[in-house]
């Protein structure tokens, strides 16, 4: 590293920019919602109604010093570019349009967060209500702002997301509401896009897939889509790579219900995304992970906060806590059960959260600003020492 003040020259390992060029076919792609661009593979037929903010279409970003670290190449798909800033945009979209089509005026979820974000911006898309349960005063600052600001009603329950889920199934039961938490297999659904553009983007699937396990909807979602994607290409992807990934799920550790084998009465951590005790799709998680020569781990808060700030300051990507649980389980645990036998080259993290969601753990774990007097003495003294 150089002591110099200003360093000039390309940084060490640092790539030039690609040129600009016009828009492709891909770049198209890239500006349609998931339903349309996969319509053919959803329960949707061509006249049925779509609430969609064009979501999906994320970026699998190269991560070249997180792929230094682990010895593989690995890349991160930057589910926080999705239209409200996490992955539930995909579910949302598809159970949010089968609601309407259905005749539903009138969408609930419990959440911890970023499905009540989401929830909120697809029921005004739509324009009927949205009612979200949350855990009071546990969710991240910058999705209650956005479940508020899109008009949903935002209830906050003095329990803890189990708790709130177990309501909302009841209510759902009893009320013409429809529940849209990812027990509803229309979130399932459009969830498991995000594996069909991995398998895309790579020519095939990675060799595994690192994901943060919370209520346990999305590693199911990707677990279908990978197979789906796999009985699409009878012959393979050509490389005779295999043709599933290792489904790698990762929770942290005051939230491990699937790594103790039974649920946690009391689920803490950093990540307050997945600060689950029961997730709701347990069986199938497991499934996932065992089926497919995969493996359940957790990590602790520590390790969590290390591995968010590596990839907001080593690969200039910014995810949320939760989502950071994907590269901090990796770095920990590796992609391969301890049984494993042969090495993973190419790995896919699910980042599944924008790390602006969260910007009081954001700023907790970064150094202060630096205060500075309106002269150019005062600016030199700061920059040069
Ligand atoms: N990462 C983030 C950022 C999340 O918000 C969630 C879940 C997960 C990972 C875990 O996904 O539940 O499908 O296993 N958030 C839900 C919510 C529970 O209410 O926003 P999962």
């Amino acid at each position: 590293m150089s002591t110099a003040p200003f360093p000039s020259g390309p940084p060490a390992g640092g790539a030039p920019g690609a040129p600009a060029h016009r828009l492709s076919g891909v770049d198209s792609i890239r500006r349609m919602g998931l339903i349309e661009r996969y319509r053919d593979r959803l329960p949707f037929a061509d006249d049925d109604p779509v609430v969609s903010l064009n979501e999906g279409s994320t970026p699998l970003v190269h991560a070249p010093r997180l792929s230094e670290r682990v010895g593989a190449e690995v890349y991160l798909k930057y589910e926080g570019l999705n239209p409200t800033g996490s992955f539930k945009d995909r579910g949302m979209t598809a159970a949010v349009s089968a609601a309407v089509r259905e005749g539903s005026q009138a969408v609930i979820c419990a959440s911890t967060g970023n499905t009540a974000a989401s929830l909120a911006a697809y029921a005004a898309r739509a324009g009927i209500r949205g009612v979200v349960l949350v855990p009071d005063g546990k969710i991240a600052a910058g999705k209650l702002a956005q479940a508020l600001m899109h008009g949903a009603q935002v209830i906050a329950l003095k329990g803890n997301f189990d708790e709130a889920l177990r309501l909302v199934r009841e209510i759902a039961e009893h009320h013409p509401i429809s529940l849209v938490n990812s027990v509803n297999d229309f979130r399932i659904e459009g969830q498991k896009t995000a594996a069909f553009e991995i398998v895309e983007d790579l020519d095939g699937p990675p060799d595994a897939l690192c994901i943060p396990v919370g209520n346990a909807g999305n590693i199911t979602a990707y677990w279908k889509g990978f197979r789906e994607a796999a009985d699409a290409a009878p012959d393979g992807f050509g490389d005779g790579r295999p043709r599933l990934p290792r489904m790698v799920g990762f929770q942290a550790r005051g939230a491990n219900p699937l790594v103790r084998g039974e649920p946690v009465a009391d689920p803490e951590t950093v990540a307050s995304a997945i600060r689950i005790g029961n997730p709701a799709r347990w069986e199938q998680a497991m499934d996932a992970m065992v089926s497919s020569g995969g493996r359940v781990a957790d990590v602790d808060d520590a390790q969590i906060l290390d591995a968010y700030r590596f990839l907001a300051r080593e690969e200039g990507v910014f995810c949320e806590p939760a989502s950071a649980t994907s590269v901090a389980g990796l770095l920990a645990h590796g992609a391969v059960s301890p049984e494993g036998l042969d090495r993973p080259e190419r790995i896919v993290c699910v980042l599944t959260g924008h790390g602006l969601k969260d910007p009081q753990t954001a700023l907790d774990e970064s150094p202060p600003v630096i205060p500075c007097e309106p002269t150019l003495k005062a600016l030199e003294r700061i920059l040069l020492g």
